[in-house]
């Protein structure tokens, strides 16, 4: 299926049923990799809110729930400089933390998340995101857990992600349809 969202042309990549099976199966290995621990799962705001919402509810072990919010300076993606908009509102110290997030592209948002919450020393960080685009990982990151789907490098919204702030609403995850440049 073919969509526009603000004149551009996208096409479905993954349907809400595939998202809600894989949602379920990392639900299950949550429950069991953190039995008797009660993990705080931070939520990265604004793309994960879809996920958090779906992927808390497949986890029957006691957790909590946090919210953080990142962005980049200048309106830039990817350029580096981050800052957190909405700051850590819990004491995270000798708690295992689980960060949730919608996609992770260069690793540069979650690389700088992962140095703030060390800071207050959790007993364990691992990360769990929807999406992987494996090929624009810049480095390594060992906190990577767990995994939805990889996907290519590839423009992707729906499901919480969004294209020029529209899109965060679709049921599915569209990738932008290629459009050879013109010289
Ligand atoms: P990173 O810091 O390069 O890993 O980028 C992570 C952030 O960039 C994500 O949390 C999204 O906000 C945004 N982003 C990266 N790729 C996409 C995409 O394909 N669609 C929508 N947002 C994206």
């Amino acid at each position: 299926m073919n969509i526009q969202i603000d004149n551009k042309d996208f096409n479905l990549l993954i349907e809400y049923d595939q998202i809600k099976k894989r949602t379920r199966l990392i639900g299950i290995q949550l429950n069991v990799d953190y039995d008797n621990r009660v993990p705080v799962f931070i939520g990265v705001l604004n793309g994960s809110f879809l996920f958090l919402a779906d992927l808390i509810k497949e986890v029957t072990i006691s957790s909590e729930v946090t919210f953080v919010k990142v962005s980049s300076y200048e309106g830039e993606k990817n350029s580096g400089k981050i800052k957190l908009e909405l700051g850590l509102q819990m004491d995270l110290k000798d708690r295992d933390v689980i960060i949730v997030e919608d996609i992770v592209d260069t690793g540069a948002t979650l690389r700088f998340l992962i140095d703030k919450i060390s800071e207050q020393h959790p007993s364990s960080v691992a990360v769990c995101t929807l999406l992987l685009k494996p090929k624009m990982l810049k480095e390594a990151i060992k906190e990577i857990t767990y995994v939805g789907f990889e996907i290519p490098d590839e423009f992707v919204v729906g499901y919480g992600l969004d294209y020029n702030g529209l899109g965060r609403n679709l049921k599915d995850i569209y990738r932008a349809e290629y459009v050879p440049s013109e010289t």
